[in-house]
């Protein structure tokens, strides 16, 4: 896959050239380039912004300079995406991640100031992605993180030993906690079905941690997971051992409240006692 950034800042993005980003681009499964924006402008200072028609704060980033580079970059026959990253634009979902993933080329713009000349998205942008509700200072870390999690979707990119396909996300569960060396640390020990090699009872544990941390960190991640699956006998088995796991906890919590609510009112009895002194 293919992976062009467009920004004024090339210098931000040396960590995508390392670790299994970096091992895919030796093995040619990824080609990663940053291109800055700045040689493409035709102004006298080679600026890359301008103040903003109708007043307000902040700089604009002008058209031309973005216009020619995208036109550069994507040559004749450009059939991928150009995404301009932004928080007006779809949020990125592992799902958004996995569909890109399938494209030969994308070609990435990352906005600063207070944004981009609209001409500019209009003549040369396919869509706006936003990895989440929060405003950064630029598309910089944006466009990381984009090109993070779809290239390590591309085949290839991550070895047997780093697979994709149980994740989080991918499963339509959290992922279960896991453990390795040593099996006592600092007091705590790593559960014992994990240690006896019974592999069946290992993925029935598995299953039952993913369900469980999933119905209580992202109920509606659960609920889809479970509305969308037909179970076995004892797959049932597995996922009602969750829930009773869950209402008893409740229950245990609800009497704890309860038996603290006792004791606080005891106490302000006591403080109204006190005061009646
Ligand atoms: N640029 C600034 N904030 C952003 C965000 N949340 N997502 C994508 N690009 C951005």
């Amino acid at each position: 896959m293919k992976i062009t950034i467009l920004t004024t800042f090339p210098e931000m993005f040396a960590p995508l050239h390392t670790s299994i980003l970096g091992r895919a681009e030796k093995a040619g499964l990824l080609a990663i380039r940053e291109v800055n924006i700045r040689q493409y402008s035709k102004n006298k200072h080679h600026n890359t912004d301008d103040a903003p028609f109708g007043g307000g704060a902040g700089m604009v980033m002008l058209a031309q300079p973005i216009v020619d580079a995208m036109r550069d970059v994507q040559g004749e026959n450009f059939s991928g995406r150009r995404i301009y990253l932004s928080p007006r634009g779809e949020t990125l979902t592992q799902k958004k991640a996995e569909a890109l993933a399938k494209e030969d080329e994308l070609i990435l713009l990352c906005g600063h100031y207070e944004g981009v000349d609209q001409r500019a998205l209009d003549l040369c942008i396919d869509e706006e992605i936003s990895i989440g509700d929060y405003v950064l200072t630029g598309g910089e870390l944006a466009a990381m993180v984009l090109v993070d999690c779809v290239a390590r979707l591309v085949p290839g990119v991550l070895g047997c030993e780093e697979s994709a396909v149980t994740e989080s996300f991918t499963s339509g569960l959290l992922e279960y906690p896991q453990y390795t060396r040593p099996r006592e640390f600092e007091g705590l020990t790593v559960p014992e079905v994990l240690l006896n090699g019974n592999h069946a009872k290992i993925v029935d544990w598995q299953t039952h941690e993913a369900l469980y941390i999933t119905l209580r960190r992202r109920p509606e991640m659960a609920k889809a997971y479970l509305d969308g699956r037909k179970f076995t006998r004892h797959e049932k088995k597995v996922v009602d051992g969750v829930f009773e796991r869950i209402r008893a906890e409740d229950d245990e919590a609800e009497r704890a409240a309860e038996a603290a609510d006792g004791k606080s009112a005891d106490a302000d009895d006591e403080c109204t006692e006190n005061q009646d002194i």
